[in-house]
């Protein structure tokens, strides 16, 4: 993909959206009303919008390397106190994807510098899992499981923040564990169970 070709798609763009509506960028410049948080990886086959065939203005997007939710992160912090705080979107959605090399790194002896601090929070879900996932003697199956299972825990790290807390109880905003299959295209709904896996630990990190 060369620079260029980019300005020139970009033309092409701004001319189909103006023959679907010549007022098109005019209402997209009044301001955004985003129903969903959409936290995903940063891995460049994983598209936000495109997977989910969205349109500008539907989602408010995030993306890291594995789809982390990382309390010391400023970053994703900021991300979801804005959204939910502010957008008031009603559903915080995290998508990992099978293949994620995020989880592959964490699964492996490696020292990667600056990104040990981040794959340790992966490890950290391993750890917490340790029981179930020594079980599964197939590694891409267990593989495939890391990734769903730290899906559920970046949900469950979401909802310990005070703002979703808060959100959760007064205007009934839904939390979403999701998973994109790359060698299928397709998303999956990890139906995690929230009340159940909640009851269990919601004592310890409920803010009020
Ligand atoms: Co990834």
């Amino acid at each position: 993909m060369k620079i260029s070709q980019i300005f020139k798609n970009n033309e092409s763009w701004i001319q189909s959206k103006l023959e679907m509506d010549s007022k098109y960028f005019d209402k997209l410049s009044t301001g955004q009303n985003p129903e969903i948080l959409y936290v995903g990886c940063s891995d460049s086959r994983v598209t936000a919008e495109e997977l989910m065939g969205v349109q500008p203005g539907d989602v408010f997007v995030h993306r890291n390397i594995a789809n982390m939710v990382i309390g010391l992160d400023l970053n994703s912090m900021s991300v979801i106190d804005y959204a939910v705080g502010n957008l008031k979107v009603n559903h915080i959605v995290i998508c990992g994807h099978y293949g994620c090399g995020g989880i592959k790194a964490a699964m492996e002896p490696q020292d990667l510098g600056i990104l040990n601090p981040w794959l340790r929070n992966i490890r950290d879900v391993y750890r917490i899992h340790h029981d179930e996932l020594e079980q599964i003697k197939d590694d891409s199956k267990k593989y495939e499981r890391l990734v769903e299972l730290n899906v559920q825990e970046q949900c469950i790290n979401v909802i310990k923040t005070a703002v979703v807390q808060k959100a959760i109880k007064s205007r009934d905003l839904k939390v979403h564990g999701w998973v994109f299959d790359m060698k299928t295209g397709k998303l999956v709904d990890l139906k995690v169970n929230f009340k159940e896996i909640l009851s269990n630990i919601m004592e310890i990190y409920r803010l009020d």
